[in-house]
């Protein structure tokens, strides 16, 4: 199997906005990875989906009605028909979907400004534009079936943009310009066989246990647990490093558990709140 490199030692965690920066601006929207760019985010995170006719979309749940104003699965529409509705929805507080006046900048015809909805190849349009200024964590969402063919649309698409590396990663201000995440072992383990020179990073959802040797031994540059999961276990930091692998902790927004992760000594914290995030860090 191969074995993806080694990100860059981090004196101070990277501080990486979540599908954006989720608090600043609707989810997986250009606005929202502006934003993230305007406060001094590091890094952007998001969520990518195969449509039906195999384009990569940053949109973070199976289904569309919770972002857009639409229905429907994302990998059974095609780009077009995603294209009819507007994306770009702000979360309403204790409800998981909203009403049609609720989705921000509804026009007749959606625009990438403008709600529609947003491919990867859109967003790395964006990050290149400007070299070095957000670096990229892509992860992959994976129903089993489409695993393998993600994957390859994640390749072909990173080496459109030369991000793709030769067998190490391209590097922005010397650190890899984007990595790939998954909770998938299967997916990382494929990515790190595709494209040695893109850093993965395995996400851990709650059940460490079982699986913290494999974990830990496995093909990824950096594992990937939840805040609740190093708020019980916080020595699993430390293990991590000690087995060579960087500690990328999602999703980070109370203010404590910012200062509890920097204090663990975490090297990359994704968050809705970099703004926050930064101005603990003693970087506003
Ligand atoms: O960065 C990992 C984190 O984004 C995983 O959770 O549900 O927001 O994709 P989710
Ligand atoms: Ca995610």
């Amino acid at each position: 199997a191969g074995r993806s490199p080694r990100l860059a030692p981090v004196t101070a965690p990277e501080v990486v906005a979540h599908r954006g920066a989720t608090a600043g601006a609707p989810e997986h929207t250009l606005a929202a990875y502006r934003h993230a760019a305007a406060v001094g985010a590091d890094a952007v995170e998001c969520d990518v989906r195969l449509t039906r006719d195999g384009v990569l979309v940053c949109v973070h749940d199976r289904q569309i009605r919770r972002t857009s104003n639409g229905r429907g699965i994302v990998s059974a529409l095609h780009l077009e028909e995603l294209e009819q509705f507007q994306f770009g929805a702000r979360k309403p507080k204790g409800r998981s979907r909203w009403a049609d006046d609720e989705i921000l900048s509804v026009t007749d015809e959606p625009d990438v400004e403008n709600g529609l909805v947003l491919t990867l190849d859109r967003l790395l349009q964006y990050i290149t534009a400007t070299p070095g200024s957000l670096r990229l964590a892509i992860e992959t969402k994976h129903p089993t079936r489409h695993t393998r063919r993600v994957e390859e649309a994640l390749v072909d698409c990173l080496r459109r943009y030369g991000l793709l590396g030769n067998g190490r990663p391209v590097e922005w201000a010397g650190k890899p310009a984007v990595r790939m995440m998954s909770f998938s072992q299967f997916a990382v383990r494929r990515m790190a066989e595709l494209a040695p020179g893109v850093p993965t990073v395995q996400l851990i959802g709650k059940r460490l246990r079982p699986v913290r040797r494999e974990l830990l031994s496995g093909s990824a540059s950096a594992v990937g647990p939840g805040v609740a999961l190093l708020r019980s276990d916080p020595g699993f930091v430390a293990e991590a490093h000690a087995a060579g692998k960087e500690v990328h902790v999602w999703t980070v927004n109370r203010p404590a558990d910012m200062d509890l992760m920097r204090a663990l000594g975490v090297d990359a914290i994704i968050t809705d709140r970099p703004d926050e995030l930064l101005r603990r860090l003693g970087r506003d």
